[in-house]
């Protein structure tokens, strides 16, 4: 092997070791092995050089001096690479990008419930609640609800066990939101002008367009010569807020116990109408029931379904939908 081979091969092997030493002490072992001044194998190949002659001496040293910087900067490289703090491979590592967080949305039927009680403050009407454990005097007896009257069959409404409890009969879920003009008005003189949504339960069998549990908002009005021009305009007020001013609204004559006369309200939007709920003048046994004079005040009063509309507004076709919780539904509101 010539100068200039075994000069290639040392720096080939030393690079190699240098490449390969783990620590500041194996890089410290390896200089000493390759260019340590007293045995390292640069010294050795440097007493060689020295036997070489006049016209090759120039090539040599300067194949030498190479391969001696090439060593010692790989040296020094590989040094400063180790004394680097470790790089951290467990734990938390803070340079990676964090989870994106979704943001939380109302339910489109909560959503809807803030509407309406947003349009109706704006329409004067103050905001009312009131119990969904209701008793079947609040529920049906100050409403005009005879004993015999089918609404209060058992199959229709979900009595409670604790039947009996109460002094106003047995309670039960309420099946309706009318329950609350009768609270208010046992509170509140007339004039009164209030709306109040909230959960009504029926044990209808679910499909499509029944859930056993659902949204109403009842409205009530009472002073002094309110007419049913006034529930008109009110609803179709209501109505073109909500769904926009291409909506059209009617009345069919229904029956309530608690109004006289009682109509069917339907809103038409796009093609269709649709049932939204019942209206009608407050009965005067009402108005008697709750201490008030019928040959004084008149009163206005109003049932509307919160799905119904909601469902209407965003093209929603399966009620059950609502009730699913499924957010990849849900986000789109
Ligand atoms: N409570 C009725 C129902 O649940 C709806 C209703 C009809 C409410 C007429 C009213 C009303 O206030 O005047 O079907």
């Amino acid at each position: 092997m010539n100068l200039i081979e075994t000069l290639d091969t040392y720096q080939q092997e030393a690079l190699q070791a240098i490449s390969q030493a783990q620590d500041a002490k194996a890089v410290e072992e390896v200089r000493i092995r390759f260019l340590g001044k007293k045995k390292g194998r640069l010294k050795e190949i440097q007493q060689e050089l020295s036997k070489a002659s006049r016209e090759e001496r120039p090539e040599l040293g300067r194949r030498f001096n190479l391969a001696k910087q090439t060593v010692e900067q790989a040296l020094e490289e590989r040094k400063n690479e180790l004394g680097k703090p470790e790089k951290k491979t467990d734990g938390i590592d803070v340079t990676l990008p964090g989870h994106p967080f979704s943001m939380g949305k109302r339910h489109p039927i909560s959503q809807t419930l803030s509407e309406f009680k947003e349009i109706a403050g704006r329409l004067g009407f103050d905001i009312e609640d009131g119990p969904e454990v209701e008793d079947d005097y609040h529920n049906f007896v100050a409403l005009n609800i005879p004993k015999d009257h089918p609404a209060r069959d058992p199959l229709d409404n979900f009595y409670l066990a604790v039947a009996q409890a109460g002094h106003g009969g047995p309670w039960l879920l309420r099946s309706q939101t009318s329950t609350v003009q009768i609270r208010v008005m046992e509170q509140t003189p007339p004039p009164v002008r209030i709306i109040s949504t909230g959960r009504v339960y029926r044990p209808d069998t679910i499909d499509a367009t029944h859930s056993c549990m659902f949204h109403q908002m009842e409205g009530l009005y009472v002073d002094t010569d309110v007419t049913m021009s006034h529930l008109k305009t009110v609803l179709k007020m209501i109505a073109t807020e909500y769904l926009g001013d291409d909506v059209a609204i009617r009345f069919r004559p229904s029956f309530f116990p608690f109004t006289e006369p009682s109509v069917e309200v339907d809103m038409q939007w796009g093609e269709t109408w649709l049932e939204v709920g019942g209206a009608g003048m407050v009965d005067p046994n009402v108005l008697k029931a709750v201490g008030y004079d019928p040959e004084k005040v008149s009163g206005f009063a109003f049932g509307l379904g919160m799905e119904r509309l909601c469902m209407k507004r965003y093209g929603i076709h399966d009620i059950r939908l609502l009730y699913e919780n499924d957010v990849r539904f849900l986000s789109q509101f």
